[in-house]
């Protein structure tokens, strides 16, 4: 449940496989994925250069949220590829990724769109797309979010 580009400086990291990812293999193709499909292009990122993982790697039943020891059980995995990938800024798509990856503490409306630097890595936490989807309004945020990442990657 992974996609792109073993050697990326830029990793995205969302929650878990929706339906669609689930038979593919293949993270955010779905409705989701042609949302992060559209913003990759406004920024001017090809998919292809770029790291799409998930937290969990399978799909939880009628798709509800993962359980704690379901994401703990594959965080060891995700864990191995940031250490194998070493991207340099790693973008945290919603809250599950958020919590998982920083600490239970951090609460995605506090902390969307500001650099969190912990072991050399910059993390951006932002909306998932698929809450833009529920909530127009979240766009905006997101688009700014991703644009900022884009600078700080122009800059490696
Ligand atoms: N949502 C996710 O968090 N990941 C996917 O791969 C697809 C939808």
């Amino acid at each position: 449940m992974e996609f792109g580009n073993p050697k990326a400086d830029l990793m995205f990291i969302g929650e878990g496989p929706g339906a669609d990812e689930d038979e593919q293999g293949i993270p955010f193709i779905g409705r989701a994925g042609k949302l992060m499909n559209q913003a990759f292009k406004g920024i001017g990122i090809k998919r292809e250069e770029v790291y799409i993982a998930n937290i969990i790697k399978c799909r939880p039943p009628n798709n509800r949220n993962p359980e704690k020891d379901e994401a703990i059980a594959c965080l060891d995995y995700l864990r191995n590829q940031v250490l194998i990938i070493k991207p340099k800024i790693i973008v945290l798509l919603g809250s599950v990724a958020l919590k998982n990856i920083l600490g239970e503490e951090y609460a995605i409306t506090k902390v969307r769109g500001k650099w969190i630097i912990k072991k050399e890595i910059k993390y951006m936490p932002t909306f998932h797309p698929a809450a833009l989807l529920r909530d127009e309004n979240k766009k905006i945020d997101f688009w700014e979010d991703l644009k900022e990442v884009k600078i700080e990657y122009d800059n490696i």
